[in-house]
């Protein structure tokens, strides 16, 4: 629900559990007041203090009063160049060459529904589910404009932001910054968690304390990065999994981004996000626009559970999208692991028979099935089939996959090119390079300049004829570099800064294009697994391929981190073969299973290769995960211990959200000689309830949670278990 109170200017956004409120001061200055627990709306103005601060300038407006100024105040979306020398959201380059951008109430609307953002993925809902807060601020000295966009979503307790400038003077004004959100959290003690890591280390939490000066993440490699994902938590020093207050907020983009902490000279806390300003500049003629990208955001003062809780129920039913979002997703066998590029047809299909007689249900051909692609130096570009691997096609092979019972699916690379390409050959000015420089490679492979329409539809074009070829009911979309050489054929030298922008919109633009041909195409997201695992992508691709590390125990850290924001269902994860690929490390199949299953599982091995009781176990866990579909999916998401900080177990859980079932999973990380005896605690459980717990007894939801389950003893590494709890 959004409120304006005309009497002191003030605006409530109010969610069931959370209020959200800013005003207009008397200036026209947007001063952030409050964001945390539900109120009443009262106004908490006067917490907006002033005092005679040294070397904090003052506006015209206030005349001798020298306690007002914007470097101390709490702002809802921070002019610059006037006073305010925090984390900036917003720098431009005036006509005249001047840095100023002062941005006052002009209007607002209140509507019903949430609003939508044109080329930009974006949460939704309609007059049920949220409302649209829009704020007009306007520089009166440029005509430079920012509406600001707020989508209010109740039941979820979500919050949505997002920005777009447009150049309202007669001069043109080069947007230099131009970020999504400011939030301020007034003086509080708190922690940051980011999430870090590398290609096959992703989203590995890191906690540390919020101190004075600037704490930053980014990425400027064009993609949301192995390095640091856009969605970062603040929370109470002593917050946990189930108290304290936390914050937690997500970027809905997948490029270039920055995340800023700023702790002030006050103590007052200042999160930023948006796209990064590196090489980032956006000229606006007169009449333009320009929109940033949405934020989303949550306040929980139950702790991490709840918020991480709260992003997964929006990110599944207010964010995907399409014929994929509610239905269960098949169980899946992926070439890549099984073959790389050594396959033939009659390889494929042996593979696909076997993969069928252990209930698999779709069989992905990976990279390698297209021109001249028989290892990664070459082919990319040339989306038409290799006849010497695939002598009668993608429709044969498609058809004798589904005579087998199977759905069929490939992996395409839409945004890449080899120079050994035909595709390169007849366009080589469609790659990014900077003319008279040598081009980077990464994966010996160029980047294609997608934020020119004509390369990003000639690529489409070849896919959709492999697409309307077969019976394709999959797509893996891969994404296998970062960006380099960042310059565009097509654009003059001072809108070579629009560039990465650009890209990421025909990235979305050809995914648009994808879904809506082909509505029921399940297309995977992949960017050397996680480099690309973001709000953005979930919009136009319900899963994403987690990571290229198909370790159960690595799997074990990066799964635990990538639950902080993302549902299991948008998590790609397969049981590979051991010794794994990536570590060496030999982990149990049952082991490998129940890690996948907190993903949208699926198998990466040649089953071929499985011995009968092995596949016998395959066909198990296949039914398991049926059988345990809508908890997985649709349950509540638990982390009953930290990867990180327990070494002889990780275990989490999934509850259905009437309680009368849950599924608890525990892996064992460590084994130990004449070890102590471990417990694992179930949560969330409705305490007066009897549960039948499968092959164990039944036990009230109170003795099971405040006493635990025992964990067997013994075994040796890396055993594990699933306690199926269902109410009697
Ligand atoms: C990337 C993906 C892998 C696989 C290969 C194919 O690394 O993440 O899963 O598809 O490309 O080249």
């Amino acid at each position: 629900m959004i409120e304006f109170v005309t009497s002191s200017r003030l605006f409530n956004l109010h969610t069931n559990h959370t209020t959200y409120q800013f005003l207009i001061d008397p200036n026209g200055f947007l001063l952030h007041t409050y964001y945390g627990r539900r109120c009443s709306g009262e106004s908490f103005g006067h917490l907006l203090r002033q005092a005679d601060r040294g070397f904090s300038p003052n506006p015209r407006e206030v005349d001798r009063d020298r306690t007002f100024s914007l470097d101390t105040q709490p702002q809802e979306f921070p002019s610059v160049g006037v006073g305010d020398f925090r984390a900036p959201v917003l720098e431009v380059e005036n006509a005249d060459g001047s840095c100023a951008a002062d941005l006052r109430y002009v209007s607002h609307t209140i509507r019903p529904g949430k609003y939508g953002l044109d080329g930009l993925p974006a949460f939704y809902g309609d007059e049920k589910e949220a409302d649209t807060l829009e704020v007009v601020l306007r520089d009166p000295w440029t005509g430079l404009e920012a509406t600001l966009y707020y989508g209010v979503f109740p039941q979820l307790d979500l919050i949505t932001r997002a920005v777009s400038f447009r150049n309202g003077g007669d001069q043109p004004v080069a947007l230099t910054r131009a970020m999504s959100a400011c939030l301020e959290l007034g003086r509080m003690e708190l922690d940051l968690i980011t999430f870090d890591g590398s290609h096959t280390g992703e989203r590995h939490p890191c906690r540390q304390r919020v101190r004075p000066g600037l704490q930053q993440i980014s990425s400027i490699r064009g993609i949301t990065s192995h390095q640091h994902n856009n969605f970062v938590v603040l929370c109470q020093p002593d917050a946990g999994e189930k108290h304290g207050l936390c914050y937690g907020m997500a970027l809905v983009y997948s490029g270039n981004f920055e995340a800023n902490v700023e702790q002030d000279q006050f103590e007052n806390v200042r999160l930023t996000m948006g796209i990064s300003p590196w090489h980032f500049r956006f000229l606006l003629a007169p009449g333009e626009t320009f929109t940033a990208p949405e934020v989303a955001m949550t306040y929980s003062h139950y702790g991490l559970e709840a918020m991480s809780q709260t992003f997964h129920r929006a990110i599944r039913h207010n964010l995907c999208r399409g014929w994929w979002k509610t239905r269960r997703r098949p169980v899946l066998l992926n070439t890549w692991e099984a073959a790389y590029f050594d396959f033939d047809q009659q390889k494929l299909l042996e593979i696909a028979s076997s993969a069928a007689e252990t209930g698999v249900e779709l069989l992905v051909l990976d990279d390698g099935w297209f021109g001249e692609r028989n290892d990664d130096y070459e082919g990319l570009g040339d989306w038409f089939v290799n006849p010497k691997k695939l002598p009668d096609g993608l429709t044969f092979l498609a058809e004798q996959v589904n005579a087998l019972g199977m759905d069929f699916g490939i992996w395409i690379e839409p945004e890449m090119v080899s120079e050994k390409s035909r595709l390169y050959q007849e366009h080589p000015d469609w790659a990014l390079q900077i003319p008279g420089r040598p081009s980077t490679r990464g994966r010996s492979q160029l980047v294609l300049d997608f934020s020119r329409e004509e390369v990003w539809r000639g690529v489409y074009a070849q896919i959709k004829k492999v697409l309307e070829s077969a019976n394709i009911a999959y797509v893996k979309w891969d994404m296998n570099r970062s960006l380099t050489d960042v310059w565009s054929a097509a654009l003059p030298p001072e809108r070579q800064g629009e560039l990465y922008h650009r890209y990421v919109l025909g990235v979305y633009a050809m995914l648009e294009q994808m879904i809506s041909d082909f509505p029921k195409l399940l297309v995977e997201g992949c960017c050397g697994g996680g480099g690309r695992f973001d709000c953005g992508m979930l919009y136009y691709t319900p899963q994403i391929w987690a990571s290229d590390n198909t370790d159960a125990m690595d799997r074990l850290l990066l799964q635990y981190g990538t639950s902080f924001c993302y549902p299991t269902s948008a998590v790609g994860s397969h049981v590979s073969a051991v010794p794994n690929e990536q570590t060496g490390r030999s982990t149990p199949l049952h082991t490998r299973a129940i890690v996948a299953m907190s993903g949208t599982f699926g198998y990466e091995l040649d089953p071929r290769g499985l011995s009968q009781p092995e596949r016998k176990q395959m066909r198990a866990q296949i039914e398991d995960f049926k059988r345990y579909y809508h908890l997985l999916q649709e349950g509540d998401y638990a982390r009953l211990t930290d990867p990180f900080r327990n070494r002889e177990f990780t275990a989490w859980q999934h509850t259905a959200r009437d309680r009368s079932e849950a599924l608890v999973s525990v892996v064992t990380t460590m084994a130990r000689s004449n070890a102590p005896f471990c417990t694992v605690y179930p949560r969330g459980l409705d305490p007066d309830a009897l549960y039948q717990v499968e092959g164990g007894g039944s036990f009230r939801g109170d003795t099971l949670m405040y006493g635990g389950i025992p964990l067997p003893q013994g075994g040796g590494d890396y055993q594990s278990w699933q306690f199926h709890l269902k109410k009697i």
